[in-house]
């Protein structure tokens, strides 16, 4: 089964994959986190990406696009989850060409359907795991012992640089410009479902859960 995850910035795409990932043992495909390790690596992508991403900016529909086509077919036998990926109608084309080289369909396209305004406070008060990457929220999903990663039991925690208020409203801004129109193109066939992304993250997974084994 291979899904899209489809949302603005905070309405927990990266929360879901992560699950599905412990649940199901798909593969999380983020074009942010793989735009954040090359960043992080100083690599010739990230040097490009690193100013664009700190501006809450779109990276090039080349650049995106190229890094799925390496990862892809690592998840060729458990199914891939697209985190942030496609954002652009250049990047579900391309999105649609290198599933279908390899003989792969899209199953759904999972919209989480959140309040914008909302968002803001969750992206501000967001934090990962350093070690293993979990993601936590300084009011909304905290360790369950103090300082201490739930999944891994590591203490150190990071935050993104991209995770200031300003930053947000760009990213906000680019998500309404560039992503919500290609939702259309997935309602014309009927890939698209629709979850409350305000309910809990409990209630979040189960309902995206109720999806994949409809
Ligand atoms: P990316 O890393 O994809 O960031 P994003 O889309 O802005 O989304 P986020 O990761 O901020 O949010 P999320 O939906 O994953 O939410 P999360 O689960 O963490 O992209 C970053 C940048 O890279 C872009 O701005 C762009 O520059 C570039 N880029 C990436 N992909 C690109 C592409 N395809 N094309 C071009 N450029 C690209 O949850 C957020 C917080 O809320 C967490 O603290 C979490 O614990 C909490 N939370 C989650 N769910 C709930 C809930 N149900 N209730 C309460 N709290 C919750
Ligand atoms: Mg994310």
């Amino acid at each position: 089964m291979n899904i899209i995850l489809l949302g603005p910035p905070g309405a927990g795409k990266g929360t879901q994959a992560q699950r599905l990932v412990a649940n199901r043992g798909m593969v999380q495909l983020s074009t942010g986190d793989m735009l954040r390790a090359a960043v992080a690596k100083g690599t010739p992508v990230g040097q490009r990406a690193k100013e664009v991403m700190a501006a809450g900016e779109l990276v090039s529909d080349a650049i995106v696009s190229a890094l799925i086509g390496e990862h892809l077919d690592a998840s060729r036998d458990k199914g891939a989850i697209f985190d942030g990926f496609p954002r652009t109608a250049h990047q579900a084309e391309a999105l649609e060409m290198l599933l279908a080289e390899r003989g792969r369909t899209l199953d759904h396209v999972i919209e989480l359907v959140v309040d914008e305004e909302a968002l803001v406070d969750r992206i501000t008060g967001r934090s990962t795991c350093a070690s293993c990457g979990a993601p936590y929220h300084d009011t909304f999903h905290v360790p369950k012992v103090a300082g201490t990663c739930d999944i891994c039991g590591g203490h150190e925690f990071k935050r993104r640089p991209d995770d200031n208020e300003q930053t947000v409203r760009t990213r906000m801004a680019e998500y309404r410009a560039k992503t919500a129109p290609i939702l259309p193109y997935y309602e014309e066939k009927g890939l698209v479902r629709r979850v409350d992304g305000m309910a809990s993250v409990e209630e979040v997974a189960a309902a995206i859960d109720a999806i994949l084994d409809g």
